[in-house]
């Protein structure tokens, strides 16, 4: 059928050169010229289509006409109510003359009630004693008539005001129609062939392609969406926070030990060998290799000296050291472990030692520090930071996972206070977007004094932890090699909280893991602080 149309406007246009008025063609498999609305409408899916292929243009005029409301359709179809008055009363002299509630039994109330003042005005019924009869022979429904007018030309021919008429009476409305003047375009034809899309070899070696017609390109199309790699939102909150930390001055530390020994996890850090952290239900263990290679001799001994028996002003934790405890090779439950690593080849220098190639390419990163002043102990300032996966074994619930990233800060400097490390974090989360923070006392094996970091969530409208710090304590410092005027204090935050946060999710599951969807993730918007 479409393409039926198609070729008798084409065929129009041929014989014509224009198709002035649409409502004037005769539509295949009909015979009259297509002058409803509906017929418009179907011309018009064949215009589109043959000017999309520039075979044809078309201007686009538009009209009022009108339709039958449902009430106009019944009159259409079986008469006025005038006429439905007339023909249910009796013939003068032809039986009983009806009654009104007769007549309303028979036509029905609304009927009666409107038909009944216009046959009497028509002249076509009178009153007979109680009822009605018959006064003409014969009518003719004018109304009905103008009905089927409209309903087949949209209009009327006695005018606008017999249609102002009807409208008031409810029996039509208007409606708008349109209908369309139609020139040949610059590529006009009388053949509907498709056009081809692509010039192909075959073309070209048969000589097809100089008849061909092709069809133009649309530069208007949307393309297909590309579909490309997409960083999923931690690592976008991951970026942002490294950026905070070089901004800031700060290096970043090698952190690809995912297995570290409980040396560096914990002896290094002077966690005791009780600690319950140490467990198994809190941190995973190899089996296999489940040791460690040989820690760094010198300072192995040292550290287990200080925890056995003390040191350096410390009294340390007076139990049994343990070598098997310290060889386990685990997944590290902090990126503390690294720090320790870290800072134990920073005090290389200070251990009258060579210094660390490692440490040597960090400082070159390392910004200002506060005091960089050379007493000639080999000493140098550092700001390290890493932002890595740790693992401990949790139980999993919607905001904790067997693993998951930690933020961490280290600054290491002569003399430096409590308050140094308290101005740093708000410095530090102040560029997160984080202004009100508080501080609560906490204990941490490795830290004194220790800090709980607290910040005020707006949305969730409630004071919420959002990481750990502290100064770092001597036997941990010390036995590294670090001069007594060096103080190192550090902070850790996850990466995850900030994430979801940032995200507005409360599922971890959601963010990490198999639940985690690919759609989320590509669509997930970039973050900036
Ligand atoms: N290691 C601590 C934690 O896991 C964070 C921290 C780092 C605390 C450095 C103090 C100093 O929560």
């Amino acid at each position: 059928m479409a393409e039926a149309i198609q070729q008798l406007i084409l065929d129009t246009l041929d014989k014509q050169g224009t198709i002035k008025d649409t409502r004037t063609l005769v539509l295949p498999g009909q015979s009259d010229p297509a002058a409803t609305h509906d017929a418009q409408i179907i011309i018009l899916g064949a215009l589109n289509s043959l000017s999309s292929r520039e075979m044809i243009t078309y201007t686009t005029q538009e009209t009022l006409s009108h339709v039958l409301t449902p009430e106009g359709a019944s009159i259409a179809l079986n008469g006025s109510h005038e006429a439905l008055v007339w023909a249910a009363v009796p013939a003068k002299g032809e039986g009983e003359p009806i009654t009104p509630k007769q007549l309303e039994e028979k036509i029905g109330g609304e009927a009666a009630k409107v038909g009944q003042g216009r046959a009497f005005k028509n002249k076509w019924i009178a009153k007979e004693g109680n009822g009605l009869v018959k006064l003409a022979s014969s009518i003719d429904d004018a109304t009905q008539k103008e009905m089927r007018e409209v309903d087949s030309t949209g209009t009327l021919k006695a005018g606008e005001k017999a249609l102002a008429e009807l409208r008031k009476r409810k029996l039509i409305t208007q409606k708008k129609g349109q209908w369309f003047t139609v020139h040949k375009g610059p590529s006009f034809s009388t053949s509907t062939a498709k056009p081809e899309t692509d010039l192909t070899t075959d073309m070209l070696t048969s000589g097809a392609w100089k008849t061909s017609t092709f069809k133009k390109y649309n530069f208007e199309a949307e393309g297909v969406p590309t579909s490309g790699g997409a960083l999923h939102p931690l690592l976008k909150v991951r970026e942002e926070i490294r950026n905070i930390f070089l901004e800031m001055g700060f290096a970043e530390m090698p952190t690809s030990s995912f297995v570290e020994s409980g040396f560096w996890c914990f002896d290094s850090l002077f966690v005791p060998q009780q600690h319950p952290a140490r467990e198994v239900q809190d941190t995973f263990y190899l089996s296999d290799p489940s040791t460690s290679l040989d820690p760094p001799k010198k300072y192995y001994e040292t550290v287990s000296k200080v925890h056995e028996h003390g040191g350096f002003g410390s009294t340390g934790y007076r139990a049994p050291w343990s070598d098997a405890e310290s060889r386990k090779l685990l997944l590290r439950t902090h990126t503390t472990a690294s720090s320790a690593a870290m800072l134990w080849k920073l005090a290389a220098r200070c251990r009258g030692e060579k210094d660390d190639p490692e440490v040597e390419a960090l400082a070159a990163h390392t910004g200002t520090t506060r005091s960089s002043k050379d007493t000639g102990d080999g000493f140098r300032p550092a700001k390290l930071f890493s932002i890595d996966r740790v693992f401990r074994n949790e139980t999993m619930d919607a905001t904790h996972l067997a693993e998951f990233h930690q933020v961490e800060g280290v600054v290491a400097d002569r003399d430096l206070t409590l308050a140094d490390l308290i101005g740093f974090m708000k410095v530090f989360f102040k560029k997160m977007g984080i202004e009100n923070l508080r501080f609560k006392p906490a204990y941490n094996p490795y830290t004194e004094p220790s800090l709980e970091i607290f910040a005020f969530h707006p949305q969730l409208h409630k004071w919420v932890e959002v990481g750990n710090s502290g100064m770092f304590r001597p036997e941990m410092l010390e036995p590294m090699g670090f001069p007594k005027d060096v103080h190192v204090h550090g902070w850790g935050i996850s990466l995850e909280r900030p994430t979801m946060i940032r995200y507005g999710i409360n599922n971890i599951r959601t963010l990490v893991g198999h639940k985690n969807s690919i759609e989320s993730v590509e669509k997930s918007p970039a973050v900036r602080f």
